[in-house]
């Protein structure tokens, strides 16, 4: 399949877990990659690996977004696909009995205010274009509640959720395609991280996934695949659950 020919896909988070598989399964399409990660070192081997190109830059910070974007729409022609994926753990106990205000803040910032300002400077070259598809990475825990005291974490899906609905709905007359992708555990090393400092919280959110093990990486690149092509061209505003079946079960 080249469903990415002469296409150019901006992906975020490019150098974690989801980012890289998508990253590799995109180029595989044919698309140019442009890799875009805070991890310099990381993210320019996963440039180098799909034949694409590293930008560093902040998510959070609206300056190196609008300057991104600019750089892409510059260099590369186009802002065809935005993968708005960067995310980051929720603190340690983020139960909101005991979760400060500071690592509230820095959660929203990365999980959500990052989705908002790619949106924000992708969409203008979108507009100009008159077509574009934009993936915003939420988790499963937005739809159904973790009981697993993350509520600075949930609490931030839950708004990328609402955002590309909104957004999908604001921008489906002109070309322009938003959707959220909503994955079930991944094993990734931010699910990784997330165990080691708590084991039992693995054992425990494996019973609730109906297929019975976590998602790879490269499942959900591949229903990013889908949603950010043509394929799915009457699919926008959606939560699209990758989830083993858990909002099902
Ligand atoms: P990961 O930790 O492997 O990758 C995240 C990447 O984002 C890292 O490379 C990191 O350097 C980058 N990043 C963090 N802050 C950034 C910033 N301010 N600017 C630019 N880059 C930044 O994580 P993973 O698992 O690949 O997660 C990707 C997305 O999927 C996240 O939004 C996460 O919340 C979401 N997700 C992950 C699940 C999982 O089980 N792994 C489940 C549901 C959602």
């Amino acid at each position: 399949m080249n469903r990415f020919d002469q296409r150019v896909a901006v992906i975020t988070g490019a150098a974690g877990g989801i980012g890289r598989a998508t990253a590799r399964r995109l180029a595989d399409e044919g698309a140019t990659v442009v890799a875009v990660d805070l991890d310099e070192e990381a993210g320019k081997r996963v440039a180098e690996e799909v034949g694409g190109r590293f930008l560093r830059a902040d998510v959070t910070d609206e300056a190196e977004v609008e300057e991104l974007f600019a750089t892409v729409r510059r260099t590369c022609g186009s802002v065809d696909v935005a993968f708005n994926n960067a995310g980051i753990s929720p603190p340690e106990d983020d139960s909101i009995l005991t979760t400060g205000l500071d690592a509230w803040r820095r959660v929203q910032e990365v999980n959500l205010t990052s989705v908002f300002l790619c949106c924000k400077y992708a969409l203008p070259y979108m507009r100009e274009q008159g077509r574009g598809s934009i993936v915003n990475t939420a988790s499963f825990v937005a739809t159904m509640g973790a009981a697993t005291s993350q509520i600075s974490y949930t609490a931030s899906k839950g708004g990328v959720l609402a955002l590309s609905r909104e957004l999908g709905v604001q921008f489906a007359r002109e070309g322009i395609r938003v959707n959220a992708l909503s994955p079930g555990p991944v094993n990734t090393p931010l699910l990784r991280e997330l165990f080691a400092k708590d084991p039992e919280r693995a054992a425990r959110r494996l019973v609730h996934v109906p297929l019975g093990r976590f998602a790879e990486a490269e499942e959900i690149a591949a229903a990013v695949a889908f949603l950010a092509s043509d394929d799915a061209s009457f699919i926008t505003g959606s939560n699209f659950l990758v989830d083993g079946g858990i909002s099902g079960a």
